[in-house]
């Protein structure tokens, strides 16, 4: 199979926060897309968070009003697995962060879906090769990871199990470019995949600067989003200490300013479970956060996710990325 042999893709656990975005994603790009959950009430949610984000594209005239009515009219839902999974030629697995689940999903797809099908799953971070175990094919299933919400951020990370196909890698590969994404492969398998480490790490930095009380939760996310957070958006981490070094560049830094940042190593987190009572805190900060914002901003989760997708897409198009 090529990327471009696909026109159907099954949405599995449509109707969550990343399954939702897929399949925005999917439509707005042309494809068929089957919405499977659980239960009417996912699938309704599902309906809504779709139609939701096609109408905003072409209110903010990404796409015109006839291709959002063209893309919602290429949704079909339903809770069952069989009818999910008829005739679609790649499966996008976006339902609990949980091994059992993931498996359990995957063994549907054996005994409903064709061989050919590609299983990729959104995972934060699960082990490809341990949710592979879940089917008679393991060289079918990929993580495709991607970063909230997917049908906005270009990154896609795709991780091979020990059994999967290098054929699929290269399939799914091209069909993320073909949806305009960002994919990177890793070159082997890692717990939490590249993003998701780098941003674990920043964030239990984060906390702990609260909990030791050098600052509140609201200056942390100030401090990230005022500071690297605008950087971070044009330049990674090695090309900004680079472009800091000036004519000595990254190495010259990191020997100029490397033993300072020895010391702060020193002093930082390095716990590996969240400490006791600390999830309470983090919530009762960010609650007083959002109260803070100004209207304009939005001060729900809905009001500030709306905010964070317009701003987004005028990233993108200083990006030249829509
Ligand atoms: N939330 C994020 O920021 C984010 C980002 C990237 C990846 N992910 C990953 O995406 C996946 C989904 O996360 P989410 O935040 O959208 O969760 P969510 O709770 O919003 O959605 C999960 C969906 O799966 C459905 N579901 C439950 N059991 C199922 C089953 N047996 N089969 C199919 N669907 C089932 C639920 O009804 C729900 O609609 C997870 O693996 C998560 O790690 C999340």
């Amino acid at each position: 199979m090529k990327a471009a042999d696909i026109k159907k893709i099954c949405a599995l656990g449509g109707g969550g926060v990343i399954g939702s975005s897929w399949c925005t994603n999917f439509l707005w790009k042309g494809y068929a897309v089957t919405v499977y959950d659980v239960n009417d009430e996912a699938l309704a949610l599902a309906k809504k968070r779709i139609t939701a984000n096609l109408e905003y594209l072409a209110e903010k005239k990404i796409i015109t009003q006839e291709a959002s009515r063209q893309a919602l009219a290429q949704a079909s839902y339903t809770t069952d697995q069989r009818k999910a999974l008829q005739d679609v030629q790649y499966v996008q697995e976006s339902g609990p962060e949980n091994y059992d689940v993931k498996k359990a999903v995957l063994a549907i797809l054996d005994k409903y879906g064709s061989p050919e099908t590609i299983f990729a799953s959104s995972t934060s971070g699960l082990l490809i090769t341990e949710i592979a175990k879940g089917s008679q094919h393991p060289e079918r299933c990929i993580g495709a990871h991607p970063y909230n919400p997917p049908h906005l951020i270009p990154l896609v990370e795709i991780t091979k199990g020990e059994q999967t196909s290098d054929a699929v890698v290269k399939v799914a590969n091209d069909f993320y470019r073909l949806l305009g994404k960002e994919p990177i492969v890793l070159q082997k398998e890692a717990l939490g995949f590249i993003s998701n480490r780098l941003q674990i790490a920043l964030y239990r930095e984060a906390v702990n600067l609260v909990l030791t009380g050098v600052c509140s939760v609201e200056d942390v996310d100030k401090a990230v989003c005022y500071g690297p957070g605008l950087r971070y958006a044009l330049l990674g981490p090695n090309l900004i200490f680079h472009l800091g070094g000036g004519q000595v560049g990254l190495k010259g830094v990191l020997e100029h300013i490397g033993p300072s940042m020895e010391l702060w190593l020193k002093d930082m987190a390095v716990w590996k479970e969240f400490p006791a009572g600390s999830k309470d805190i983090l919530q009762k900060g960010v609650l007083q956060e959002m109260q803070g914002r100004k209207q304009e901003e939005g001060k729900t989760t809905e009001e500030i996710s709306r905010w964070r997708d317009e701003k987004l897409l005028n990233l993108l198009k200083l990006l030249n990325r829509i």
